[in-house]
């Protein structure tokens, strides 16, 4: 009975199309390939709002609108919530922020997580905090809040090509969260914050962290199958790898893959760590397949982020904090989607306790 809700439809959505046996991501009606050749947050962010704000805008009005909402939430930043991990001290922020359904909400939202992260993490390092840039892209603006220094154009790449990647996924368990409080007509700060507490756990975007955890661990190449091996043993899971949906490789991971290689060409990341994963990937393949020879796993997104943020200089406690940055569009426009649709989400319940005594 326990099923998750495996294979319930709970929403019509234009927005995400997961195909688990092909292997396929469609966002809008575009793949996720198409999307990511090229692409910025701020226009798939445009794609995925279209037709569900008050106005359409395309790529170049979004991203002025988004860089003034940055500054405006830079004024957000309170130091006082410094004792939290970093991701606790975002959401705890976002929930200070008034709610609402209109544009401004959306933009404040959007600019949330990408402000208060680099913030957060500058102060726990004992920095300044810096201004955002509003003459910058996000992806850019992020990298340059977070180091200080200007990024180069491999690693805003890199970051808008995660950002895209990750933007929206299906009915996901915190887009599914957001829908249902969109459902209630809450506002959108409400949906975003439930979401974000949603990504919050290991299975679903609190993996990353523990994928570098893992690869720590393993050292090398050659342990790498010993270690494999024994981590199921004692009943744990590869984290990287699975996936409720994908029968087969996550088309995400493939496109994270493909925005490290520059990085690695161009010398800004060790090559060593990039080996060291394949390694671990093929192992991992090789003993799931004949560990667990009934379900098909394969590596899924998680893996390749975390080499991924580790290469563009986030600190793995932050890992799910990056993740919610590129999410949060995803969320909105479901919750848009969800309230316009307008009736209330309220599945029911198998009443499975015991009967009151007869009188
Ligand atoms: N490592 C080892 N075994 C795994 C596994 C993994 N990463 N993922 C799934 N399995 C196994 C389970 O142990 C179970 O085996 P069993 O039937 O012999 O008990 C079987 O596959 C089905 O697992 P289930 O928990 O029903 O699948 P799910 O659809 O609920 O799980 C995830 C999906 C993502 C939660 C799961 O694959 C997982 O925990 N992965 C690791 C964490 C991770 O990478 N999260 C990020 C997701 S993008």
């Amino acid at each position: 009975m326990t099923n998750g809700l495996e294979d319930v439809i709970a929403a019509e959505t234009q927005l995400s199309d997961v195909d688990g046996e092909a292997g396929r991501l469609i966002i809008r009606g575009v793949s996720l390939d198409h999307l990511v050749a090229d692409g910025t947050y701020e226009g798939v962010a445009a794609l995925l709002l279209d037709g569900l704000m008050e106005k359409s805008f395309d790529e170049a009005e979004l991203r002025a609108l988004m860089a003034q909402a940055r500054t405006r939430i830079f004024h957000h930043v309170d130091a006082a919530l410094l004792t939290l991990p970093p991701f606790d001290a975002m959401r705890a922020l976002l929930a200070r922020l008034p709610d609402g359904e209109d544009l401004d909400t959306a933009l404040s939202l959007l600019a949330a997580p990408a402000v208060f992260l680099p913030a957060v993490l500058r102060l726990q390092r004992g920095e300044k905090p810096i201004a955002p840039d509003a003459s910058l892209a996000q992806s850019a603006d992020i990298l340059r809040m977070l180091t200080g220094k200007l990024p180069t154009r491999e690693q805003t790449a890199a970051l808008d090509t995660y950002l895209v990647t990750i933007s929206d996924h299906g009915l996901n368990a915190s887009t599914f969260a957001s829908r249902v409080i969109a459902s209630t007509q809450a506002g959108l700060t409400s949906s975003v914050l439930a979401a974000l507490s949603a990504l919050k756990g290991p299975l679903h975007g609190g993996a990353p962290g523990p994928v570098l955890d893992m690869l720590d661990a393993i050292g090398t190449a050659e342990n790498a199958y010993s270690w494999l091996g024994e981590a199921l043993d004692r009943g744990e899971r590869l984290m990287g790898f699975g996936h409720r949906i994908y029968r087969v490789r996550d088309p995400r991971a493939d496109a994270l893959k493909g925005a490290l290689k520059p990085l690695i060409s161009t010398g800004q990341v060790n090559s060593a760590r990039g080996t060291l994963a394949e390694a671990v990937e093929a192992s991992a393949l090789a003993i799931l397949k004949a560990r667990k020879p009934n379900r098909p796993l394969d590596v899924n997104v998680e893996f390749y982020t975390a080499l991924l943020l580790e290469a563009l200089g986030f600190p793995r406690e932050a890992f799910t904090g990056v993740f919610a940055i590129g999410r949060t569009v995803g969320w909105l426009a479901h919750a848009r989607e969800q309230a316009l649709d307008g009736r209330l989400i309220r599945p029911r319940s198998v009443y499975i306790g015991p009967l009151p005594a007869a009188a």
